[in-house]
């Protein structure tokens, strides 16, 4: 069962760590991350295919494609499964940062080797990786890729 408290968890590191005004949460779900970035003075957007999710929220029933116009200074995937791929490669091609806190694979891999191997995409697209835990139980480490100053 993943830890409640992982959204309001990660919408304070996000604050404390990005002056980012606009956040995309990718594979938001209900939206709740949303929600507690809203109340944080944050303007979210999220991207899932569920229908039902809370009122009120800049939500957009749809995958997110390479090509959807950028429109955001940050891009995080909470526990994003199937999407969790499509955020590191959206914030290379865009040159956004990206938070990720990833959970099961898009292919089976097991969990360490689908950490490393996101980690290492970024790095394969030119960004930076590095990693911290978030203070939750279950799957709470985050990766976090930057791109190199020029
Ligand atoms: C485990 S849930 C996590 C939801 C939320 N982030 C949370 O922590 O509660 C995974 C979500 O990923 C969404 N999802 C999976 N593949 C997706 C994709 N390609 N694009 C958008 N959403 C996707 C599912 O609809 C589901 O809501």
């Amino acid at each position: 069962m993943a830890d409640l408290a992982r959204f309001d968890l990660l919408a304070d590191f996000l604050v404390q760590q990005f002056a980012a005004p606009r956040i995309w949460d990718v594979a938001g779900g209900m939206g709740k991350l949303n929600q507690a970035l809203t109340v944080r003075g944050r303007q979210c957007t999220t991207f899932d295919v569920r229908w039902k999710h809370l009122p009120g929220l800049d939500y957009r029933e749809q995958l997110l494609e390479l090509d959807e116009p950028c429109a955001c200074d940050l891009i995080v995937g909470l526990h994003a499964d199937g999407a969790t791929r499509i955020i590191v490669e959206y914030a290379a091609h865009h040159q956004l940062p990206f938070v990720i806190v990833p959970c099961c694979s898009d292919n089976s891999m097991p969990y360490k080797p689908w950490l490393r191997h996101l980690a290492e995409l970024a790095q394969s697209l030119g960004m930076t990786t590095r990693q911290r835990d978030l203070p939750m139980r279950g799957r709470c480490t985050m990766i976090i890729g930057e791109h190199k100053p020029q």
